[in-house]
């Protein structure tokens, strides 16, 4: 007999029906070729998670122009049709199990520390970025000084996620995940530390989640109504962990209402627990920031962070502040996860060695 668990039912994502609740977290591999093309190894990595029985994958990061928006050498593009091209083998391998898969797309901004097309970096505001470029993705040393980009470049970047989303529509992805998360681009314009800007994408939250609103509407209106579009939100950043909303419950009023509005099928947040409470007393009921994005932004929530047990994942789905579980570094370390919770239990603990001293698909992993 098949135990039941919240983790294992069916669920719709938009359009699109999941087999399970367990979903591949977006995770970079650094595993293209130099000019952003998938390689079989990765065919083979994303079809051994679709096989270990996960009902969605969400790609790594993947880059939506050939300008700025590439953040760390060898990773993968959408930005022309021949990296668009290349995708096929994987959407097909992972389509062939049952599953399905969305594309995250993600411009670095102020954090690419390894672009194949320039050298230059640009941001909401000329602000270096915290902290230092990640080794395991062959960064070295302080982040470059990013320059602060127009507001015609604005437009020009909200066009290459409409574009790139198109693309990977049409390569046969279930739909995208626009990256709003993890101190990149979009979440650069959010946060208000590194956006110092004077226009209507500054000052205050309303105007910081504006271009995350605006990528969004042209995405929707670029991939038509029955492809999936959602975004990733954080508070947290790759260089800046601790990072808290300054207005705790309110920003997150604004922001998850602003992007329901804008037309996404749902809202990925991520945080290092996420069942802890996000926000201090001062300013919040004590919710998770999945919970927020369920009660303001009234979309299906895909929850992530240290959710890599059954019993944690179904205890955030049977409080109701999420309806799908995104699983990284467990994943990472159990691509069958979902066989073996099935099977009851038996996991394998995550290495932090599989990503040393390179991130990159090991031979192992395929
Ligand atoms: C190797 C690695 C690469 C990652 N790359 C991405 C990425 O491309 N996009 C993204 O949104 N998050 C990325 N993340 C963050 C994960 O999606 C996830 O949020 C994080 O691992 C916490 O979830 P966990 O506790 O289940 O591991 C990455 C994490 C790891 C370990």
């Amino acid at each position: 007999m098949t135990s039941q668990h919240a983790w294992s039912t069916p669920v719709q994502l938009g359009k699109v029906a999941l087999k399970n609740r367990i979903a591949v977290a977006p995770m970079t591999r650094i595993s293209a070729t130099e000019d952003g093309l998938v390689t079989e190894d990765m065919v083979r990595y994303y079809q051994g998670f679709a096989e270990g029985g996960f009902g969605l994958l969400i790609t790594e990061g993947i880059y939506p122009d050939l300008a700025h928006s590439q953040g760390y050498l060898h990773q993968p593009g959408i930005a022309d049709d021949r990296q668009a091209q290349s995708w096929k083998p994987v959407v097909e391998a992972i389509h062939g199990t049952g599953a399905k898969v969305i594309m995250q797309l993600m411009h670095a901004g102020a954090l690419s520390q390894g672009n194949h097309w320039t050298r230059e970096s640009i941001g909401p505001s000329a602000v270096q970025p915290k902290g230092e470029q990640l080794g395991f993705y062959r960064g070295e040393g302080p982040y470059a000084m990013p320059r602060e980009i127009t507001e015609q470049e604005i437009a020009g970047v909200i066009q290459s996620f409409a574009a790139a989303a198109l693309r990977a529509r049409q390569a046969g992805f279930d739909g995208v995940e626009v990256h709003g998360a993890n101190g990149y681009l979009l979440d650069q314009f959010l946060t208000d530390y590194t956006n110092h800007r004077h226009d209507r994408y500054g000052g205050s939250t309303e105007n910081r989640v504006r271009l995350l609103v605006e990528v969004i509407q042209a995405v929707r209106a670029a991939v038509g109504p029955d492809f999936v579009v959602g975004i990733r939100i954080s508070q947290g950043k790759v260089n800046d962990y601790h990072h808290k909303w300054a207005n705790g419950q309110q920003d997150a009023e604004i922001i998850f209402s602003r992007i329901a509005a804008a037309g996404a099928d749902y809202i990925h947040t991520t945080e290092y627990d996420a069942q802890a409470p996000a926000f201090g007393e001062a300013n919040s009921d004590g919710d998770t920031l999945a919970g927020y994005a369920k009660r303001f932004g009234k979309l299906t929530v895909i929850a992530n962070g240290k959710l890599g047990t059954p019993e944690a994942a179904d205890a955030i789905l049977a409080k109701g502040d999420t309806d799908i579980v995104a699983l990284g570094k467990s994943a990472l370390a159990n691509r069958d996860w979902p066989r073996r919770a099935v099977n009851g239990g038996g996991f394998e603990e995550f290495d932090f060695g599989l990503l040393q001293p390179l991130a990159h698909i090991k031979t192992s992993e395929v």
